[in-house]
């Protein structure tokens, strides 16, 4: 967490509360996100899954306000308790870096070619505590690359002078540069090598675990969430279908979706997992004309004739009672909260 800590022990960092996104494009409106509330605490990942074009990404840039100026958005996106999508400019600025950043996939990209990776290290330090001297800044990437497990005098190395991994490793350097309270990392490992994935991910872990940062882990990959993640999200459409402590989602998922996803389980750094996970036939909707009721229908071994009649909530699960359960406290399914086991399937009571 940061020096100044922002957030009480124990309250969400991050509380995203029915959270609406559409693009507007030539092509007619993409409701990329329909109602998405969840909440991640500090010291704790979030492990975000689901197919391509559910809406990871969106999520990932609405919590950062960094989604197209057109879209149209609704709901709440608590950072630290201040809502990004309501701040001023000023303070939406002290916010990314300093109490919320984000870790891209595409490390080539993001980085400035042209610039030596110390000083775009030194750059949201200088922007956000422009009290500190140029010594003083330099002293804290040295320490940043040390945290990320490279030599200080890298900072003098252009990107171009780096492997994928070194670039990942300064992008998360950069994340961390603002001590923020919150990390989104999207994708952070897809482009690297299994080995270098797996260095990263370690590195990502132990930051985490070490500092009290609270983390969102988008993947497609789910044994790396499994990994990572003390709860999981699974999206599908622009909703989440099924949300829960992580063994519980991945490994006795409710929501047949989910369940066909965790039944799929793709192995580590397989980029044909992220398109098409095996064993669930068809396509996912176009999110530009989506079916009447249930978007999972067309491709659901369960669907029945009501399931096209309304769109089902995201409700608490009724849990065996029992003290090991993994969804938590036993007891009968009460009012939804964003950290219960919840899932939206008007079939839950049957399985
Ligand atoms: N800038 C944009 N303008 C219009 N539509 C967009 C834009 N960005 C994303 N979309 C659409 O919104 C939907 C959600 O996309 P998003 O990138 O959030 O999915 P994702 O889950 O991150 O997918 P992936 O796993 O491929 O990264 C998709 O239908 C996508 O085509
Ligand atoms: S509501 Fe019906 S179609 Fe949707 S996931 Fe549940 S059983 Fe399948
Ligand atoms: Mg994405």
């Amino acid at each position: 967490m940061s020096a100044e800590a922002r957030v009480e022990p124990g309250a969400p960092v991050l509380a995203v509360e029915d959270l609406h996104l559409t693009y507007v494009t030539a092509d007619g409106d993409v409701p990329a996100l329909r109602g998405v509330s969840l909440e991640v605490r500090s010291g704790e990942v979030l492990g975000l899954a689901g197919e391509s074009g559910c809406g990871k990404s969106s999520l990932a840039s609405t919590v950062l306000r960094l989604q197209p100026a057109s879209a149209r958005v609704s709901g709440r996106v608590l950072v630290s308790g201040e809502d990004v999508l309501t701040l001023r400019w000023g303070a939406l600025r002290a916010v990314r870096w300093a109490g919320a950043s984000i870790v891209f996939q595409g490390a080539l990209h993001s980085l400035d070619p042209v610039q030596r990776v110390g000083h775009q290290i030194e750059e949201p330090i200088a922007l956000h505590e422009p009290g500190t001297s140029p010594a003083e800044r330099r002293r804290r990437v040295a320490e940043l690359l040390e945290q990320v497990g490279l030599p200080a005098a890298r900072a003098r190395a252009y990107p171009h002078q780096l492997s994928g991994g070194q670039r990942q490793r300064v992008m998360i350097a950069m994340a961390l540069a603002c001590r923020p309270d919150l990390v989104v990392a999207d994708e952070p490992t897809t482009a690297l090598d299994v080995m270098v994935q797996a260095q990263v991910l370690a590195l990502l872990s132990e930051l985490v675990r070490g500092s009290g940062v609270a983390m969102v882990l988008i993947s497609h990959d789910l044994s790396v969430l499994g990994q990572m993640s003390d709860r999981v999200a699974v999206m599908y459409a622009g909703r989440v279908v099924e949300q829960g402590p992580a063994s519980a989602v991945l490994g006795d998922a409710r929501h047949p979706y989910a369940a066909a996803l965790s039944g799929a389980f793709p192995r580590v750094g397989d980029p044909a997992a992220r398109f098409a996970p095996s064993g669930l036939p068809g396509d996912p909707p176009d999110l530009r004309s989506l079916p009447p009721g249930c978007p999972f229908a067309p491709r659901c071994h369960r669907a029945a004739p009501t399931c096209a009649e309304a769109e089902p909530a995201l409700l608490p699960l009724a849990v065996p009672s029992g003290p090991t359960s993994a969804a938590g406290p036993a007891g009968p399914a009460g009012p939804a909260g964003p950290r219960e086991r919840l899932a939206a399937c008007v079939r839950l009571e049957e399985s």
